[in-house]
């Protein structure tokens, strides 16, 4: 029979997203109001490691709805990928009587999450916190939405200055490997051209498509590029190489960079959070280990924490068909 749960732990891991803070408000306030304790954990997996624990309560987390970032901070924690730092781990939680944890970040997380409940069969619950949208079991990520929004704000922003001096820009976003943000961003912004890893476009192509673009009576263009695209090296490598091959360009670049991981979560983010935050104290208390919440088709669901990682999202074909239509 699964232990009884009266303290959880929560901790939030691997690169920060926005929504993160009002995950961990959910949890924290789901404690209050199931009348068991909470305890924070600091820096991720490394804050387990070292016993940077604070007990929270409802008021503890009050004003951080609508803050980016994480406020337990965050870390990719390489002590933890050895037994003796997990050993250090559970003694730490054993020590702090915490019978439970909630961890928020994305698949390395998950993993640690996962290598630790088998080695010491402690109760894990996951939820997905990352910008990238890349774990499989879950519509979206926390984070995934407003990162979208930055990175079309930004991308707007590009636009007006490309089109005042008739320029190409290829604007690089986040992804890991996956290209969800530069194909949804790219749509939303009205992209000429988005290159992401999971449609190749090959680089006599791109050029065919920009020559095609200025053809059509475009002066100017913006490129939106998947940091993990291999269609050049990288988004120098294409500006290099249009600057060679293609004649009367004024090419530019701009890299996004982690400007897309800060800022306060959009309504979306926020909303998502405090359900996944609810579900995942709720399903601890009812015995449940090892899954991470995901939203499918607007409700919360269990996904095995296995699956999450090993799984591949799939990226939009009927959105990769719209991209292309809106490019004409
Ligand atoms: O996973 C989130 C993410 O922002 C990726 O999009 C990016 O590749 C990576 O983290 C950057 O990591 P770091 O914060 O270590 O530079």
């Amino acid at each position: 029979m699964a232990q009884k749960i009266r303290k959880i732990g929560v901790l939030t891991s691997g690169g920060d997203s926005p929504g993160m803070n009002a995950a961990v408000r959910a949890v924290v306030r789901t404690c209050a109001y199931h009348k068991i304790d909470c305890v924070g954990v600091y820096r991720g997996y490394e804050g387990l490691i070292d016993g940077d624990f604070e007990p929270m309560d409802a008021r503890s987390v009050r004003d951080i709805i609508n803050r980016g970032g994480t406020m337990l901070k965050s870390a990719r924690s390489d002590r933890f990928r050895t037994p003796e730092g997990r050993k250090i781990a559970f003694d730490n939680l054993k020590e702090n009587n915490i019978d439970g944890l909630v961890v928020i970040g994305g698949d390395g997380t998950f993993t640690g999450g996962l290598i630790f409940n088998k080695e010491y069969n402690f109760p894990i619950m996951g939820i997905p916190g990352t910008i990238d949208n890349d774990i499989s079991g879950t519509d979206k990520t926390l984070g995934y939405d407003t990162a979208l929004n930055t990175a079309v704000e930004a991308i707007d922003k590009i636009r007006d200055t490309a089109s005042s001096h008739n320029r190409l820009f290829f604007v690089e976003v986040m992804g890991r490997d996956v290209g969800h943000i530069a194909l949804n961003a790219g749509v939303g912004a009205g992209a000429e051209e988005i290159l992401i890893p999971e449609e190749n476009l090959g680089l006599d192509r791109l050029l065919e498509s920009l020559l095609r673009s200025k053809a059509s009576g475009k002066t100017s263009s913006i490129v939106v590029v998947a940091e993990g695209d291999k269609t050049g090296k990288n988004v120098f490598e294409l500006k290099d190489y249009v600057d060679e091959n293609l004649e009367g360009y004024d090419v530019r670049v701009a890299v996004l960079g982690h400007m897309q991981r800060g800022g306060s979560p959009s309504c979306y983010d926020r909303v998502l959070a405090s359900r996944m935050g609810v579900k995942a104290v709720e399903s601890l208390l009812a015995g449940e280990s090892n899954y991470m919440v995901g939203i499918q088709h607007e409700k919360m669901e269990l996904y095995p924490i296995e699956k999450a990682i090993k799984g591949k999202t799939h990226i939009n074909k009927e959105l990769v068909r719209v991209s292309e239509i809106m490019t004409t």
